[in-house]
Order: C-alpha cells, then structure tokens, then sequence
C-alpha cells in the first residue's frame, strides 16, 4: 500500500483526457497532474528537446511524491520514454501509444485511420507495432493540424475546429476505413465535433484511454503501490505556464 500520488504528465490540457480515466477507475488514488503549458505544442519539437522537457516534468513529479508517471502524451512518451525509464530505473512509467493494434485487428474494411503528431507517427515504436499487427491492413497516417492549438484555446466547439477536423477526417473515410485512432491525448477533446463530421457513416473512433487505466491498475498491483481502499485522495494540479492556465487545467479536469 502506497498513499503518495500518481504523476500524469502532458504538454498541456490532452493529458487531462487520461486523468479523467484515472480519476474514473482509481477513486482512491492521488493524481498530480503536470501541464507544460509553457513549451505546448511538443508535436513537431525535436526528439532530444522533449526528452529534456520530459526529464525535468518527471524530475518536478518525484519531488512532489509521485510513486508512478503516466506520461499521457503520445508525443513525449514516442520521444522519451524509454530514455526515462533508462534515467528513472526505479520509478515505474506508464506511457501513451496509439491504440493500433486493436484497430488492424478489428477493421472490416481492411483500412485505417491513424491522426497524431508528426513526432507519433514517425516513433520508431509506433513504426515497429504497425510491421507486426499492419500486415493486410492500410493504415493511414495523419497529423492532425490544428487540433492541439484548439484544445489548448478552448475552441473545441467553434466553426473553425470544426472545419479543421474535417479537412482531416474527410480524406480518411474517403478512402475506405471504418476505424479512426485517435492517437494524441488531445483529440478526446473533439471527440464530438468528430463524430458530428463522420455522421452515420460506419467509422468507429477509438483512443487509448481505457486501456492506459487498465494499464496503470496492473502496475499499481505488480509493485503493490496501490492506496488504501479507505483513503481521500488529493488532486494537485501544476504548470510551467502561469496560474490562469494552471486554474483552467483543474477547471478542464472536472468539467462535464
Ligand atoms: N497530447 C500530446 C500527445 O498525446 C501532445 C500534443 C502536442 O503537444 O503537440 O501527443
């Protein structure tokens, strides 16, 4: 048993996506919640910066406690984490990947839709999982311009968004996929304005949020770091921005 709280780590507000999940699923566990705010977007950053910012952000988490380190950031953990697991050898970390494999394991139509950061779709994981579960499938592979930037300004419902999301989903359900990963924590967001765009069409639209809070109750066990069952949990909420973005982080974190 272990009271200390878990570190979720994100450029910005997409993290917030998994720290709803843990929130769901872990009642009982502490949640320090590390928002950059300050260097957000990380998704065309080089690879030896956003090791450098995820360093010193899991660096910030342990000194506050942090007994694990989700790293709820498909960007950060394709950049960085196994550099942090080498770094951080005994602090366990949970990271972020496309939920890939289930999507070319369950596709009809034998073609998929991948949208993340540039720095996502060329990690040499994601590369390596898409060789070994891609064979027979079509994946393509989409940055999802502007979508970051609009979940960072709150503009998930404007108009603009929503023409941004369909100059990228339309060209996806064009050639044929019925499944579309979401594989940046961020674009949970727009979930909706996503949905609205594919219409009745037949696109399922799956992220990783599930199964990172599955992930992360499995790790919880095997190291036995679980909180007790009787326990109140505290939910911090940091950043390297100011506190107005701070403010908005914990506003994002409960809203409906
Ligand atoms: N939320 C992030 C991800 O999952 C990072 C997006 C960004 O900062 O560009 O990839």
């Amino acid at each position: 048993m272990n009271n200390n709280p878990i570190g979720v780590y994100d450029s910005g507000f997409g993290g917030l996506s998994v720290w709803r999940e843990l929130h769901r699923v872990l009642p009982n566990e502490s949640l320090v919640y590390l928002g950059d705010g300050k260097n957000c977007p990380y998704g065309s950053l080089a690879v030896e910066q956003i090791r450098v910012l995820a360093e010193d952000a899991v660096k910030l988490l342990l000194e506050r406690g942090c007994k694990m380190i989700v790293v709820a950031c498909n960007t950060a953990t394709a950049a960085a984490i196994e550099y942090l697991r080498a770094k951080f050898s005994d602090v366990p970390f949970v990271g972020l990947e496309p939920a890939v494999k289930p999507a070319c394991l369950t596709t009809q139509s034998k073609v998929v839709g991948v949208i993340a950061t540039e720095r996502s779709l060329t990690g040499e994981k994601f590369l390596k999982t898409l060789a070994r579960y891609g064979d027979g499938v079509r994946v393509i592979k989409s940055i999802g311009r502007g979508f970051v930037e609009a979940v960072e300004q709150n503009a998930e419902q404007e108009e603009s968004t929503e023409q941004l999301v369909r100059e990228v989903i339309e060209p996806i359900i064009a050639e044929g996929a019925d499944i579309i990963v979401l594989g940046c924590t961020h674009y949970p967001f727009l979930r909706d304005v996503i949905e609205r765009v594919v219409g009745d069409r037949n696109v399922k639209i799956i992220d990783s949020g599930e199964a990172v809070g599955k992930r992360v109750e499995s790790l919880l066990d095997e190291h036995e770091l679980r909180a007790e069952s009787g326990h109140t949990p505290v939910y911090e909420f940091v950043t390297l921005a100011d506190e107005s973005y701070r403010k908005r982080l914990q506003e994002k974190a409960f809203a409906e």
